[in-house]
């Protein structure tokens, strides 16, 4: 493994042969480079500072990732823009590139795929049992080649990940679904369209269903589907290849199969849930943030939150401004499928709550372990019980600073945002979770005025404590 990048390649076409294989982004060579370094990386925090200021928010790793697995149904090239530089995205082209999908990044945020020459079916790639979202790959290998072998997915721990209803929906289009030795093995003769009933609402089998029957024979309906933007992205992306996918973002999905697809040029959406994770770190800091780039319809129910606590909330065109002045009062919240309040802002809102005036009660209804963040914030000072799928939060004046880590993605950022507020240094381990969905998550937060740095080891830490002061 040569690891070592080629000299002269810029920074995202460094071409780092790796175990035969290429990859691409320059953060990705710093994780083939440095996994232990990696490992040993922290957020030092110096907390206090109101954030103010404008920040840019990327594209949808939850869209991205559905509308990458999407462009290998076609043999012709696809270019996708808008798409963020986090650890999932690229662990998910790695994974594709190993089944010999030929991808070429153009830069940070676009890449270019052409799928005309897989060369195997058989996604068992070490990464991709890390991330959730490897099981897109079922369903379009499963549409386009008629079988595929996916190994089961990882992902972060907020509770069971089940993928019963994905089997459930490859298997009345007609495929044979199997697990063996760690693999998911789907198989068919022919798909044909069916009438599929999700019993619960599932972002990951809408999507999984939606595109293994794109290339089916005939109608297939899909029931109780999910309505999150990010579905209604990767079908608004199939249609633009070809498909025929009617009322996404709606409950009932209808899609009339195609025999083929072409090529696309497409843009993913920004994502809710960083945009999302701003305005609430505006709202915990008392502070003024903009976050720009947004669509404020996917925000709804996070602005009508924030108002409910307090905060004024502008939106125009594709900006929104959360403004809070004074401490934040408490309300209860339960998290829900789209439109409701998504799940994925549950530890950012409870952290801000947990020092909002009064009793707050978070409900969470959609994963049966994602408190995990509870614990953590304990040692700052916090007074939450979790009893259930319930947290009762008794709102405190402020926070102390603690050492923490990080349990998973989204709690990971709810700790940052508790860390901001509290008065001395705080630091954050296992911060790898967060850079799997915010790219460059402490650079945009220092262009807010946080005091937030990377630090890999004991001599940063101290350089950082003498440098903030
Ligand atoms: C997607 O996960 C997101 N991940 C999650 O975001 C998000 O929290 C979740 O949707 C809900 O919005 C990606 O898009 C990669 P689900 P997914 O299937 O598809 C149950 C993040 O932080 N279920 O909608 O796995 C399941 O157990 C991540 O970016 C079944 O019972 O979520 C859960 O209780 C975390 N059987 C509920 O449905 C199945 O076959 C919703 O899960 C599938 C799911």
């Amino acid at each position: 493994m040569s690891g070592e990048p080629l000299q002269g390649a810029s920074e995202y076409e460094i071409d780092v042969s790796v175990r035969g294989r290429e990859v691409w982004s320059a953060w990705e060579v710093r994780q083939l480079q440095g996994n232990d370094e990696v490992d040993m990386e922290q957020y030092a925090i110096k907390g206090g500072n109101p954030l103010v200021g404008e920040v840019e928010i990327g594209g949808a790793k939850n869209a991205a990732l559905g509308v990458l697995a999407a462009a290998i149904m076609t043999d012709e090239m696809t270019v996708i823009d808008n798409i963020p530089d986090v650890r999932d995205i690229n662990v998910l082209l790695q994974a594709m590139e190993s089944i010999g999908v030929i991808v070429y990044r153009t830069d940070r945020h676009t890449v270019r795929i052409n799928a005309s020459m897989i060369s195997g079916l058989v996604v068992e790639d070490d990464y991709i049992k890390k991330i959730r979202a490897s099981y897109y790959l079922l369903g379009a290998l499963l549409g386009k080649y008629k079988h595929a072998e996916v190994a089961l997915p990882g992902g972060c721990n907020i509770g069971s990940r089940k993928i019963d209803l994905h089997i459930k929906g490859f298997k009345a289009l007609g495929a044979s679904v199997k697990i063996e030795h760690g693999l998911i093995i789907a198989d068919a003769q022919h798909l044909r369209g069916a009438h599929i009933y999700l019993d619960t609402v599932s972002v990951g089998a809408t999507i999984n269903i939606m595109l293994a029957a794109a290339l089916a024979e005939g109608k297939t309906v899909i029931e109780n589907a999910a309505k999150e933007p990010h579905v209604v992205d990767v079908a608004n992306f199939l249609n633009s290849m070809g498909a025929n996918v009617k009322g996404a973002g709606t409950d009932v999905i209808r899609v009339s199969g195609v025999r083929k697809l072409h090529g696309s040029e497409y843009p993913i959406i920004p994502d809710q849930i960083e945009a999302g994770t701003f305005m609430f770190a505006a709202a915990i800091t008392k502070g003024d943030v903009t976050v720009k780039n947004v669509i404020p319809k996917h925000l709804e129910s996070m602005t009508a939150k924030l108002i409910e606590m307090g905060c004024q909330v502008e939106e125009s065109g594709d900006a929104v401004r959360v403004v809070a002045s004074k401490r934040l009062e408490s309300t209860h919240v339960k998290t829900l499928a789209y439109p409701g309040f998504p799940t994925d802002m549950q530890p950012q809102i409870a952290v801000s709550l947990a020092l909002a005036r009064g009793t707050s009660i978070v409900t969470e209804s959609i994963f049966d372990n994602r408190f995990k963040y509870v614990d953590e914030l304990a040692k700052m000072g916090s007074n939450i019980k979790v009893e259930g799928n319930t947290a009762i939060i008794e709102g405190v004046d402020k926070f102390t600073s603690a050492n923490l880590t990080a349990p998973d993605l989204r709690a990971g950022a709810a700790l940052v945002l508790a860390c901001l507020t509290a008065e001395g240094f705080s630091t954050i381990d296992d911060i790898k979770y967060i850079g799997r969905g915010y790219e460059d998550f402490e650079v945009k937060l220092q262009s807010l005025g946080a005091q937030i740095e990377k630090v890999s080891s004991d001599k940063d830490l101290q350089k950082f404590k003498l440098k903030v002061g």
